[in-house]
């Protein structure tokens, strides 16, 4: 149990980079240019900027080269390599920008929240994206989609707090 919830998160990093780092980063240019989707609403919104794009990206695989450097001293049985810390990190950004497209289309404002949406998308992508080059176990899928939620909540709440973001969630 306790390598799987190692194996897990060491797995999921790089991603949880690239979600958390754009809220840091307070960005201002957004990354559809203001444009209407054919429905009328934002296509994207201003939650979602250009420096936010990427800087999450960058920022998600920075810290999986950290991880690639450090995991030959550390006894986890999951070895992360370029191609893995980069499918995860755009993961992560795309599936951000894949649930706030989402979310326009339903007539959801920026921020209004969109449960399950907002706590998983970014976390779908990247598993989707890293299973295109090797076989995550269920149990990680499983896990990570449990516990990721409660992750995000938990950081969320801290970001609100630090008045990093204007709503908790
Ligand atoms: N952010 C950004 N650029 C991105 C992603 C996120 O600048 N590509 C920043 C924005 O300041 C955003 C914050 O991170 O407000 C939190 O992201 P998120 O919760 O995904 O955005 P929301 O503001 O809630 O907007 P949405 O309704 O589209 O989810
Ligand atoms: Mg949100």
């Amino acid at each position: 149990m306790l390598d799987l919830i190692i194996n897990s998160f060491w797995i999921i990093l790089p991603s949880y980079f690239a979600n958390f780092v754009p809220v840091l980063l307070k960005g201002k240019k957004p990354l559809d240019f203001k444009k209407n989707f054919v429905d009328g609403n934002r296509l994207l919104g201003d939650g979602k900027t250009i420096e936010g794009f990427f800087g999450g990206l960058f920022a998600g695989i920075l810290f999986g080269l950290l991880q690639i450097y450090v995991q030959q001293y550390l006894p986890i049985q999951f070895h992360h390599n370029y191609l893995t810390i980069v499918l995860l990190s755009f993961g992560a950004v795309f599936g951000d920008l894949f649930g706030s497209f989402v979310k326009r289309r339903f007539n959801l404002k920026r921020g209004e929240p969109a449960p399950i949406l907002d706590q998983l998308d970014f976390l779908i992508f990247s598993l989707v994206f890293i299973s295109l080059i090797l076989e995550i176990n269920l149990s990680t899928v499983i896990f990570l989609i449990l516990v990721t939620p409660i992750i995000h909540y938990i950081s969320n709440i801290f970001a609100y707090l630090f008045k990093l973001k204007k709503v908790p969630w």
